[in-house]
């Protein structure tokens, strides 16, 4: 056996330790090395001299995944294996990075211990310093050391890195396979505070410390004025570390040659009668899931890009994250611990591929592997023992169950009792101290809430990817409403589309990989370039922190957590002021009409400024009155058709032109380009619909007569099937307008959900402003767009398109009493009703069709759809489709729309 195909998780590293910060000096590594890439493992190591030749080598910028760089390619697998299924042998065509790197150790470390350190190396490596052998180490999100002897002068570092290793079992998370040194290489002057674990509980005000090290060491904290010897006790009154008010107390640790400094955070979990605690309170879990990426560098996310990722999940009311499925990076923990947001660290462990074998030799029960497992929590807890956000411990994810697993859990238990342990394969619960499920449906988790036992949580729910998720807020009740419920983490924070420069950015096959899982791979709340999707913004006002309502001609304002000091605006027309809500409630503002209530922070925070929304909400005092004005127009024949007031229509009763603007007859649409959750394991609705033949749906004209009213009878239906639908349109003359009542009658039985029941007709191109009165910005669907809210929008065909990376239905603004699509000279078309609607420059059939952004290009028409009724979106990708109050089928229906010209906007 080779180092690489061994169970034998490392050779030659040292003991695991805490992550510190210290003054013990350190020279970063990271830089420029030089490359080589060789298609298969075994190639000769004689680069590991320090005199070897490497001048015809490339030069590669480290901390990198080199599939990113040029070399080879990345490859998306979410479940399966892209090698065989043998343990614990890795494929042959293994790709095999050999990196050098010369430099030179300052003089002052004469006679000083070393360490070398690696952050992260995916899958594996093999170290040698000036030609001598150190180790091989796996495990590539986890941290390895080595104690090293460096020369004075030149030093020559070599690590060869595998793609595939042993270890790769262990690492079957859904994600691309990216080899590479990903995160930083430093070398470390020890001193002799190798390791500090940091023990502060909370309890009634006072705050307990304890902290160990491994030799005699003084711990200060000067804002509480606590100087002791490590291993001492001491209790003092403090204020306690929360998501919401992160108190940290800026310690240190010294000796005579080392000082470390630590930010302390005071807290204790606990479980009480089933419920999750922290400092005596219920631990409200409303989280995401986080994979480290960035479009352009993988994994290998700069420090920047974790920070912005802590300040959008702040800034949308995020209080907690799951580090799916490994420790990340520790300067993202640092800043859990600083601004405040509770984690469950995830060990690096995942062997979901075995699943397709019926978990046969599935390492978590093969004692052959029980080191490698125990090694991978071990790595991670020590690690990151210290940070006060961390208040669960995970295994790992989707490895199914088995002795390796319960080890991990004893190993964990021993050392660090403070915190829960959280593994969601153990569907026994028996090493685990919380029930964690991922995509219960609504009632599955509405029972759980009623039993008694551990405390639950959704570790995963409301798969985000594409339009979604839908019933977010329906998840979001049940978690207010049982206290046995912590929460969950939404599936997941960003997609991971990799930048590329043809598709724009790229998912699973568009590298040739020859098995792959598509796009599943893009399936979170931001887009690639970490743009808030309408999911995310959806995720803010379902995880709101305080909740305002509407009683009794007050408004009320109830705090659901704790949140900083907030100021409440409100606007109603051209009306504004500030309600004092100190005491919970204010009458509500005499005004008419829509009001509009906000709150937003009072001053700045660390991680948004004064002003920052938190949440809102709308009271409609007095409904708009629906009534329909009548008109004096009547449908005149003409050479070839009819003329009735704005419209011309051909000798069919079709529409052809509107107030000078060329337009098609609307038809009724019973179709939507399928989002991600209609083609979803559990709905398989694009099935449906393509068998039905709902996307290719013909149109006879049964009869038009014209009296009063033009009246137009058509009878849609699919070609092959006998069912249908009776059409009937009827133009009457309303003010300057016409409107279109439109009532549809099914003919035969419809039991399946349909897309959405609405009319759609073609505009000229030039319309290019849309202005409406309705819910917005964003995109709503039946169960979705919790974000969007009542008021007067302007945007544009173009901005109202939500890109999702795979094309698919989106960009829908609903509850709408008007809306007014123009051209730059001002002309244009008004709506004016009930309905919800989308304009487009291609059609539904063009955006099913489109693979990536790029082949949505804009045609000759914009289609603008007008609907009464769209399937709700659910969360069928990964979990339950929509509730059954959000199923459409189709039944008989009448609804009225005013079209009337705009002359000048
Ligand atoms: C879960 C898994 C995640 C991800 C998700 C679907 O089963 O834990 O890693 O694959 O499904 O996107």
């Amino acid at each position: 056996m080779s180092y690489h195909n061994d169970f034998v998780p490392h050779h030659g590293i040292r003991a695991p330790r805490a992550y510190l910060h210290t003054d013990a000096p350190r020279l970063a590594l990271d830089g420029d090395w030089r490359f080589r890439l060789s298609p298969v493992a075994d190639t000769p190591d004689d680069f590991a001299a320090p005199d070897f030749d490497d001048s015809g080598w490339d030069t590669l910028a480290v901390p990198c995944h080199w599939p990113l760089r040029g070399y080879g390619n990345p490859w998306y697998t979410n479940v399966v294996y892209p090698f065989p299924v043998d343990p614990p042998h890795p494929p042959e065509e293994n790709p095999t990075g050999d990196h050098r790197v010369a430099f030179d150790v300052p003089e002052d470390w004469a006679g000083r211990r070393v360490v070398l350190r690696f952050e992260g190396v995916e899958s594996c490596a093999k170290v040698w310093l000036n030609g001598a052998e150190l180790g091989f180490f796996t495990g590539s999100r986890l941290p390895a050391e080595f104690d090293v002897t460096p020369r004075p002068g030149r030093n020559v570092l070599a690590v060869r890195v595998h793609q595939w290793s042993a270890a790769s079992y262990l690492e079957d998370q859904d994600q691309w396979w990216l080899p590479g040194i990903f995160r930083s290489v430093t070398l470390e002057a020890r001193g002799d505070l190798d390791d500090v674990f940091v023990h502060a509980s909370y309890r009634d005000g006072q705050g307990t410390l304890l902290v160990d090290a491994p030799v005699p060491a003084t711990v200060s904290v000067p804002a509480l004025g606590i100087s002791v010897a490590a291993g001492e006790e001491v209790t003092v009154p403090v204020e306690p570390w929360s998501a919401e008010l992160p108190r940290l107390y800026d310690a240190t640790v010294a000796t005579d040659s080392e000082t470390v400094r630590l930010r302390i955070g005071f807290r204790t979990v606990s479980i009480e009668d089933g419920v999750l605690l922290v400092n005596g309170e219920p631990l409200p879990l409303r989280g995401v899931n986080r994979h480290e990426f960035h479009p352009d560098h993988g994994r290998a996310v700069p420090y920047e890009t974790m920070r912005e990722d802590v300040l959008l999940m702040k800034r949308h009311n995020i209080n907690a994250v799951r580090t799916s499925h490994y420790p990340p990076h520790p300067a993202f923990l640092d800043l859990c611990d600083e601004l405040g947001l509770w984690v469950i660290d995830e060990c690096d462990l995942e062997t979901h591929g075995f699943v397709f074998t019926g978990w046969e030799r599935n390492p978590s029960d093969v004692p052959e592997w029980r080191e490698s497992y125990v090694d991978r929590m071990r790595r991670t807890l020590e690690r990151d023992k210290n940070h006060p956000s961390i208040v669960l411990w995970s295994l790992g994810n989707e490895s199914h169950t088995g002795a390796n697993l319960a080890a991990m859990a004893d190993w964990v238990r021993e050392r660090d009792p403070s915190r829960p342990v959280h593994y969601e394969g153990d569907a026994d619960c028996a090493y685990v101290d919380v029930y964690s499920r991922m995509y219960a449906t609504h009632a599955e988790v509405d029972k759980i809430g009623q039993e008694p036992g551990m405390p639950f949580l959704q570790c995963e729910y409301a798969h985000a990817m594409g339009n979604g998720p839908g019933g977010l807020a329906e998840y979001v009740a049940l978690f207010d409403r049982y206290p046995r419920i912590a929460g969950g983490f939404v599936w997941e924070w960003i997609d991971h589309g990799l930048r590329h420069p043809a598709l724009e950015y790229a998912y699973g096959g568009d590298y040739g990989e020859p098995l792959h899982d598509g796009n599943f791979v893009i399936d979170g709340l931001l887009l690639p370039d970490r743009t808030p999707s309408p999911g995310l913004l959806d995720v803010k006002k379902v995880y709101e922190p305080i909740r305002i309502s509407f009683v009794d001609g007050r408004v009320t304002v109830e705090e659901l957590r704790p949140v900083p000091p907030l100021r409440f605006e409100w606007s109603a027309g051209a009306e504004s002021g500030e309600l004092d809500l100190s005491s919970g409630s204010a009458p509500l503002p005499p005004v008419d009409g829509l009001l509009t209530v906000r709150a937003v922070l009072a001053s700045d925070q660390p991680w948004a400024d004064a002003g920052h929304e938190i949440t809102w909400a709308q009271h409609q005092a007095a409904p708009p009155d629906p009534s329909v004005v009548t008109g004096s127009d009547r449908p005149q024949r003409t050479a070839d058709g009819f003329s009735f007031g704005a419209g011309e229509f051909d000798r069919f009763g079709r529409l052809r032109a509107f107030g000078g603007l060329a337009v098609g007859a609307p038809h009724l649409a019973l179709w939507r380009a399928p989002t991600d959750n209609d083609r979803g394991e559990n709905a398989h609705l694009d099935q449906t619909w393509h068998a039905l033949g709902l996307h290719r749906l013909t149109h006879r004209l049964d009869g038009v007569s014209a009296g009063e009213t033009l009246v137009v009878r058509e009878r849609t239906a699919p070609a092959a099937l006998a069912r249908g639908a009776g059409v009937t349109y009827e133009w009457a003359s309303a003010g300057d307008g016409l409107a279109l009542t439109v009532s549809v009658e099914p003919d035969g039985e419809w039991p399946e959900p349909i897309g959405k029941l609405a009319i759609t007709m073609p505009l000229p191109a030039s319309i290019e402003r849309v202005t409406w009165f309705g819910r917005g910005p964003g995109e709503a669907y039946p169960d979705t767009g919790h974000a969007t809210r009542t008021g007067r929008w302007e945007s544009t065909v173009d901005d109202l398109q939500t890109p999702y990376i795979r094309p698919q239905e989106n960009g829908r603004r609903a509850d709408v009493r008007w809306a007014e699509l123009t051209s730059a000279d001002g002309r244009g078309l008004r709506v004016a009703g009930d309905f919800a609607f989308t304009a487009r420059r291609w059609t539904d059939a063009d955006l099913a069709a489109a693979k990536h952004r790029n082949e949505l290009t804009a045609g000759d028409s914009v289609w603008l759809t007008i609907d009464v009724g769209q399937q709700g979106i659910g969360t069928a990708s990964c979990g339950p489709g929509a509730l059954p109050e959000y199923v459409l089928t189709l039944r008989k229906t009448t609804f009225t729309v005013v079209l009337s010209p705009v002359v000048d906007a």
